[in-house]
C-alpha cells in the first residue's frame, strides 16, 4: 500500500488524533484507523461494515450509485457479452485476460480435474436423500479437505494453485451430484470433452439410460449466469472466506464456509425465494397486494430479487440477466412464461412507486436468475448450489490475494459490550 498523502483528524476529549487517508485508484478515500485504538484506546462501531473496508483487494470494483461492476477494471457487461465463464475464472485468478496459449493451457488443467475420488460418491450416499442440494454441497466441499491432503499446505504456493483449480474444476460434479442424489438418480461422471457449462448440464440432466444432448444455447445461458455471479467483491459470502481463511484453514474449509453464508435468503438463497415469490404472486393482477405488503412495516415480507447492500441504481448484472432471459425463453418457444410476465410488471410498478425509488431499490442478479433456471429444468433448490457453483472462483481469487499478503493477520473484530458488569456468582439455592 502507499503512503497516504492525506490525513483526518478525530479529537476526542480535547485530544487530536491524525489518521492517515488511503486513495485507492478509484472510489471513495479510506479512513486508516488500525492505530486508533492503540493511540486513543477506542473502537469503531460499525456492524454490517456499511462503512468499512476489511481488506485492500485488486480484483473487483462496484460503484453501487453508478450502477458500475469491474473486475480486473473490465465492465461486467462486457465480459458478459464477448468472454466466457472460465476466461473470466482466469483473469479473475491472474489479474490478466489470457492470451490464446494460456487460456487452453487454464481450460486444459481444470478439464483435467473435472472428476472426484471415488470415495466420494460414498460421502455423498451418507446424506439423507431429502437434504437440500447446499447442505450436501456444504458437507462435500468441507470434506474434499479430507480427501486431498496434497494441497491443503497453504503455506506452499503450488498447493494453493492446484487447490484453486480443484475446487474450479470439482465444483460442476458436486453441485451436480448433490442434485442428482437428491432426486434419487445415479452419478454421471463428467466428460472432458465439453466446455463447463455444458458439462455441467449434462451431468445434472442425462441418465444411464438416455444420453443428454447438450443444447448450446442453453449452454451459452448457463455459462453467463456463471460469468455473471463469478465475483462481487466483499460480500457477505466473500467475507467470510476471507475471515475462516485469516486464521489459516484450509482452502476447502474456507470455501465450504462462504457457502454456508451464501445459503441465506438475503444473500445467494435470494434466486429461490425470488422464484418463490413470482410463484405465490401468480397473476399480474396481484402485484399491487405484493408491492404493498413489501412497504407495509408491520409485514416482514420484502420482495425478493430487489435492493441491495451497495447497489442503490440498476445492479448491471440484473440487466444483462433481463435480456438473457427473454432469448432463453423465446428460444425454447416459451416468451409468454407466466413467471416472466410477472417478473417485468411486477419491475416496472416497483420503479414506478415512490417507496422503492426514495430507498433507491432496483432489481438485483437474482430477480430474472431463477426464470431462466427454472426454464432449463432446475428445481428450485439447485438455485443457489449454482450460485455457489459459479462464486467459488470469486472466492478463491480473494482467498489467493488475502493468503499471499505477507501482512495477513487474523480477523478479529471488536465489539461496543453491553451487558452486565463483573458481579458474584450466586448459589442455585438463592436465586
Ligand atoms: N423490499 C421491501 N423493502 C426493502 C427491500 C425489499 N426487497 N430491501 C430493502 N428494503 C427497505 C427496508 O425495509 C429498509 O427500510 P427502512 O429504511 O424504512 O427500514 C430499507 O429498504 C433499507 O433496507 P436494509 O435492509 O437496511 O438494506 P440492506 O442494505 O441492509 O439490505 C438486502 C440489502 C439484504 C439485499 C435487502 O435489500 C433485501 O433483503 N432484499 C431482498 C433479498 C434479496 O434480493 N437479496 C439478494 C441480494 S443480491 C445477492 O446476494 C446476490
Amino acid at each position: 500500500m502507499a503512503e497516504a498523502s492525506k490525513t483526518a483528524s478525530l479529537t476526542i476529549d480535547g485530544q487530536t488524533y491524525e489518521l492517515p487517508i488511503h486513495t485507492p485508484t478509484v472510489g471513495p478515500d479510506v479512513v486508516d484507523i488500525r492505530k486508533l485504538y492503540g493511540q486513543a484506546n477506542v473502537f469503531t462501531y460499525d456492524p454490517g461494515f456499511t462503512s468499512t473496508a476489511a481488506c485492500d483487494s485488486e480484483i473487483t470494483y462496484i460503484d453501487g450509485d453508478a450502477g458500475i461492476l469491474l473486475h480486473r477494471g473490465y465492465p461486467i457487461d462486457q465480459l458478459a457479452e464477448k468472454s466466457h465463464f472460465l476466461e473470466v475464472c482466469y483473469l479473475l485468478l491472474y489479474g490478466e485476460l489470457p492470451t490464446a496459449d494460456q487460456l487452453e493451457d487454464f481450460e486444459h488443467r481444470v478439464t483435467q480435474h473435472t472428476m472426484l475420488h471415488e470415495q466420494m460418491a460414498f460421502f455423498f450416499r451418507g446424506f439423507r436423500r431429502d437434504a437440500h442440494p447446499m447442505a450436501v454441497m456444504v458437507g462435500v466441499v468441507g470434506a474434499m479437505s479430507a480427501f486431498y491432503h496434497d494441497s491443503t499446505d497453504i503455506t506452499d504456493p503450488w498447493q494453493r494453485e492446484v487447490a484453486s483449480i480443484r475446487l474450479i474444476a470439482k465444483m460442476p460434479t458436486i453441485a451436480a451430484w448433490a442434485y442428482k442424489y437428491t432426486i434419487g438418480q445415479p452419478f454421471v461422471y463428467p466428460r472432458n470433452d465439453l466446455d463447463y457449462a455444458s458439462n455441467f448440464l449434462r451431468m445434472c440432466f442425462s441418465v444411464p439410460a438416455e444420453d443428454y444432448q447438450v443444447n448450446p444455447i442453453l449452454s451459452r445461458a448457463m455459462d453467463r449466469i456463471f460469468t455473471l455471479h463469478a465475483d462481487h467483491e466483499q460480500n457477505a459470502s466473500t467475507s467470510t472466506v476471507r475471515l475462516a481463511s485469516s486464521s489459516g484453514a484450509n482452502p476447502f474449509a474456507c470455501i465450504a464456509a462462504g457457502i454456508a453464508c451464501l445459503w441465506g435468503p438475503a444473500h445467494g438463497g435470494a434466486n429461490q425465494a425470488c422464484l418463490e415469490m413470482l410463484e405465490e404472486i401468480g397473476t399480474v393482477e396481484r402485484i399491487p397486494e405484493f408491492i404493498a405488503r413489501a412497504k407495509d412495516k408491520n409485514d416482514p415480507f420484502r420482495l425478493m430479487g430487489f435492493g441491495h447492500r451497495v447497489y442503490k441504481n440498476f445492479d448491471p448484472r440484473a440487466k444483462v440477466m433481463k435480456q438473457s432471459a427473454d432469448e432463453v425463453l423465446e428460444l425454447l418457444g416459451i416468451g409468454d412464461n407466466p413467471k416472466l410476465q410477472v417478473a417485468k410488471e411486477l419491475e416496472k410498478q416497483a420503479l414506478n412507486d415512490p417507496y422503492f425509488a426514495e430507498k433507491k431499490l432496483f432489481p438485483n442478479v437474482d430477480f430474472y436468475s431463477g426464470i431462466i433456471l427454472e426454464a432449463m429444468g432446475f428445481p428450485t433448490s439447485m438455485f443457489t448450489p449454482i450460485f455457489a457453483l459459479a462464486r467459488t472462483v470469486g472466492w478463491i481469487s480473494q482467498w489467493k490475494e488475502q493468503i499471499s499478503d505477507p501482512q495477513l493477520k487474523i480477523g478479529r473484530p471488536r465489539q461496543l459490550y453491553q451487558g452486565m458488569t463483573e458481579r458474584d456468582y450466586i448459589d442455585v439455592e438463592n436465586r
